[in-house]
């Protein structure tokens, strides 16, 4: 009776670790939402290009803009109107009142967003050049096409969530 339960026991343990290593794996295969300028958000002050610098933006990832929705916005311009800060004819407004926005860096070609509020001339601009070549993890999921690797992704999280609720049950018993 208490060996039984000691090996039931260990067999927890066992697929909570297994559980455990799925999801440490995950971030990896994952594509990356990034905050942009960290800590410190979208707003004035901060030089962009300098933050920038220090990321490697891959395709398939995403910008997160978080700002005061009383003094800043955001918005997609070409290379010339960003070199000049010029914010007529964006390419694209991603503001959507909330201060909150995301922008998909689901294309290849380089983009430059701006602030129409005038920071822009104080480093209130953004540059993304998307970086081509992954590193190991991501590169093996960038070889198979992209729909497969979303696939895996649902695969890995569903069962996994399934599982640690079913392991979590056991353990209350
Ligand atoms: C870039 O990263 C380094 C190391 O993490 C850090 O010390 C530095 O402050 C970062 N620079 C910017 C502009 O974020
Ligand atoms: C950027 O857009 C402006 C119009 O706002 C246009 O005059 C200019 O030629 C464009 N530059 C590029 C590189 O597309
Ligand atoms: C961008 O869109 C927001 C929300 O629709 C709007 O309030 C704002 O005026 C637009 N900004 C520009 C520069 O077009
Ligand atoms: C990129 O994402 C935006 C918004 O999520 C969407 O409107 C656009 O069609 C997408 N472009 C491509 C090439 O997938
Ligand atoms: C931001 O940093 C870059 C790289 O050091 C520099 O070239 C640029 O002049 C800076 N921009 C501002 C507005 O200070």
């Amino acid at each position: 009776m208490g060996r039984s339960s000691s090996n039931g026991r260990w067999a927890t343990a066992v697929a909570l670790a297994f559980c455990a290593t799925l999801l440490v794996m995950l971030p990896e295969v994952s594509a990356k939402r990034f905050i942009v300028g960290g800590n410190m958000g979208w707003t004035s002050n901060v030089n962009y290009t300098l933050w920038a610098g220090n990321q490697t933006f891959y395709l398939g990832d995403w910008l997160y803009f978080v700002y005061d929705r009383n003094q800043n916005d955001i918005l997609e311009v070409n290379k010339t109107n960003y070199e000049t800060c010029n914010a007529e004819h964006p390419v694209h407004n991603y503001t959507t009142g909330a201060g909150r926005d995301v922008v998909a860096l689901n294309v290849t070609h380089d983009r430059y967003f701006m602030s129409s509020k005038g920071s822009c001339y104080g480093g209130m601009k953004l540059h993304v050049h998307l970086t081509a070549l992954p590193p190991p993890p991501r590169a093996a999921a960038a070889k198979s096409d992209s729909s497969r690797f979303t696939a895996l992704r649902s695969q890995l999280v569903i069962p996994a969530a399934f599982a640690i609720a079913a392991i979590w049950d056991s353990l209350v018993f």
